[in-house]
């Protein structure tokens, strides 16, 4: 017997273990259930625990480091997700991640990707593991020290939104490009000191005020001259940069920092965005990547704001 077929064997054998834990919205997303179990500890986890655990647990599937390719991932009908993905992993607050390590993960597709770890961990255990994942990722706290809620949307941009960007950045945007994982985020109403995940669903959603809007979040690669940088940017409603920055997780340094912070209070909306400029030559190597991506930003807030309007006409 080949040991190609043992490992998958195994691996097979492990999800059907796994124990369904997350239900569908309607936007075909997993959604982990209401609050049971997973109560948040009195005190945080232990990320140096974590780490040793998430590399006996969870490499063999999300790689070493956690970038989705270790070993076991091309055995697997599923993409495993990179846990460094702000866009992603911000998705879930911390309780909702202890949630996942408990019960398994689903698919979108429905296939049990992850199994539960209910049995393998301690309830203790899995804290310090989410304790070490927050250490993988900038979180909503890094950009909008005020935020009490967040929701989250992919929004693909439609025809009208691609021709638009086209004429503005004379170029066309790759099928990757052309779809954003975008976050809005608002003041009041966090629990526990941690910002609440409002479903992307009209119910919830009407509970969000525009007063309360304190901007967007997205995360996206800008090519530069070392390779391609993993960012957050943070946008007021009124489209200025508020905050550029990535972390060491997502390999850009202190120096890159400096340098995209030159682009912070850039960035007007209306019908004809200026490019942006760096004040140092370095910086201005990065000024076309943060653009493009900023304009790619702006075409999903559009698509926020033409549900928030639908939203309230229905009132
Ligand atoms: C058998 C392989 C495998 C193992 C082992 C595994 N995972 Fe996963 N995990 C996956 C796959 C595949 C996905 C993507 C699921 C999907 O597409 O919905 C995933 C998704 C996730 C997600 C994101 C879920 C979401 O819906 O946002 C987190 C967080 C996560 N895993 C953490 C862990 C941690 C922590 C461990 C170890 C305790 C672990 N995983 C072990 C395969 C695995």
């Amino acid at each position: 017997m080949k040991r190609g077929f043992w490992i998958s064997f195994g691996i097979a054998a492990f999800l059907f273990a796994g124990v369904q834990a997350l239900a569908q919205d309607d936007e075909g997303e997993a959604q982990p259930e209401k609050q049971k179990g997973s109560e948040l500890p009195a005190a945080r986890g232990d990320a140096v625990n974590g780490e040793k655990l998430f590399r006996i647990h969870c490499a063999a599937c999300h790689g070493f480091t956690g970038r989705g390719d270790g070993a076991a991932a091309k055995h697997l009908a599923v993409p495993v997700i990179n846990l460094h993905d702000g866009g992603l992993m911000n998705r879930r607050t911390p309780t909702e991640l202890a949630q996942i390590i408990e019960r398994g993960a689903i698919s979108v597709k429905g296939s049990r990707a992850m199994p539960s770890f209910k049995e393998a961990l301690s309830p203790l255990e899995r804290w310090d593991i989410v304790a070490y994942l927050e250490t993988l990722y900038p979180k909503i706290q890094d950009f909008f020290p005020e935020a009490g809620r967040f929701t989250v949307k992919k929004f693909d941009m439609d025809d009208t939104g691609k021709s638009r960007i086209k004429k503005l950045l004379e170029s066309d945007l790759s099928p990757a490009e052309s779809s954003l994982v975008l976050i809005t985020v608002f003041k009041g109403g966090s629990e526990r000191g941690e910002p609440r995940n409002i479903p992307y669903v009209p119910a919830e959603l009407d509970n969000l005020k525009k007063e309360d809007k304190l901007g967007y979040l997205a995360f996206f690669d800008i090519p530069g001259p070392k390779g391609s940088m993993s960012v957050g940017m943070a946008i007021a409603p009124n489209g200025t940069i508020l905050k550029l920055s990535g972390t060491d997780a997502l390999g850009v340094n202190a120096a890159d920092n400096r340098m995209l912070k030159e682009f912070e209070g850039q960035g007007k909306r209306g019908s004809k965005p200026e490019p942006f400029k760096a004040r140092t030559k370095p910086a201005n190597v990065y000024a076309a990547g943060v653009f493009r991506g900023w304009v790619r930003m702006i075409e999903a807030v559009y698509g926020f704001e033409r549900d928030e309007k639908d939203r309230t006409w229905a009132d």
